[in-house]
C-alpha cells in the first residue's frame, strides 16, 4: 500500500449554519401565527372599512381566540428574533451576508430580473436585492414588536404611542407593517419554490463554506 502526504484540508461550516436554521423556522411558523391571528383580531375593529380578511384567513374562530394566538405567538417571535439579532451581529453574518448593499447593484439585478436574466447558481452569495429585502423584513420585523408594544400596553408605553402619534397611528403603522411582511413572503416564497436548491440548503445547512488548507499535512494511505 502506497503511502502519500497531503494537506490538512479543513471541511468548513455549512452555508446555514444549525443554529441560523432553527430560528429561521421557528421565526417562519411564529410569523405564520402573528399574521393569521392578527387577521383575526382586525376582523373585529377593521381599520379600512368594508375589508375583513374572512374565516379562512383567520386563526382563532373569534377575536379573543386570535387575541390569545397572538399573544402567545409574540413571546416567540421577540426571543427568536433577539436571538436571530444577537447571532446575525456577533457571527458577523449580517456584515458579510447582508451588507453591503449597493444602489448601483440593485438596479443592475432589478434590470437583470426583467430581462429574466436572474442568476442563482451560487449559493452562497446573496444578489443586492435579496439583501435588501432581507434587511427591509428584518427592520419590519423590529418594528412590528415595537408597534405592537405601544398598542398592546398603551398606558404603560404612553411615551411611545404619543411618539408615533397617537393610538390610532400606532395600530394603522402596525398594520402597515404586517403588509410589508406579507408582500415579503410572497416574493421570498415563490422564489424558494422557484429555486428549490435554496429551499433545501435551509433544511440541511447547504453547501460547506470557508474550507481551509493548513500547512500541516495528513499522510494518506
Ligand atoms: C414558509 C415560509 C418560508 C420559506 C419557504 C423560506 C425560505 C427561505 C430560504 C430558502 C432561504 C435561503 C435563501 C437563499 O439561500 O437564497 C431563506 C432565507 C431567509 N429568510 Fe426565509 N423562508 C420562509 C419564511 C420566512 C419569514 C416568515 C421570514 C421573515 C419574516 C423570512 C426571512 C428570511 C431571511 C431574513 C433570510 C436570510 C437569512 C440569513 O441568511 O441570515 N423567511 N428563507
Amino acid at each position: 500500500m502506497r503511502e502519500t502526504m497531503r494537506p490538512l484540508v479543513t471541511a468548513g461550516r455549512p452555508l446555514h449554519p444549525l443554529p441560523l436554521r432553527i430560528m429561521h423556522w421557528v421565526n417562519a411558523v411564529v410569523m405564520l401565527v402573528m399574521i393569521t391571528s392578527g387577521w383575526g383580531i382586525y376582523d373585529d375593529d377593521v381599520i379600512i372599512r368594508g375589508f375583513h380578511f374572512g374565516s379562512f384567513w383567520r386563526l382563532g374562530d373569534w377575536a379573543a381566540w386570535s387575541l390569545n394566538w397572538h399573544f402567545a405567538g409574540m413571546w416567540f417571535l421577540a426571543i427568536n428574533g433577539v436571538a436571530y439579532l444577537v447571532y446575525g451581529v456577533a457571527s458577523g453574518r449580517f456584515r458579510t451576508k447582508l451588507l453591503p448593499i449597493r444602489p448601483a447593484e440593485v438596479v443592475r439585478t432589478v434590470v437583470d430580473t426583467l430581462h429574466f436574466r436572474i442568476a442563482h447558481e451560487d449559493l452562497t452569495v446573496y444578489n443586492a436585492v435579496q439583501k435588501l429585502l432581507y434587511v427591509i423584513v428584518i427592520l419590519a420585523g423590529i418594528a412590528q414588536v415595537v408597534t405592537g408594544l405601544a398598542i398592546w400596553k398603551p398606558v404603560q408605553f404612553s411615551g411611545l404611542v404619543a411618539l408615533m402619534g397617537g393610538f390610532q397611528t400606532a395600530r394603522v403603522l402596525h398594520f402597515a407593517g404586517m403588509a410589508i411582511i406579507v408582500g415579503f413572503l410572497v416574493v421570498h416564497v415563490t422564489l424558494a419554490l422557484l429555486v428549490p436548491k435554496t429551499l433545501l440548503a435551509m433544511l440541511s445547512g447547504g453547501p460547506r463554506v470557508g474550507a481551509q488548507v493548513s500547512d500541516k499535512e495528513e499522510l494518506v494511505r
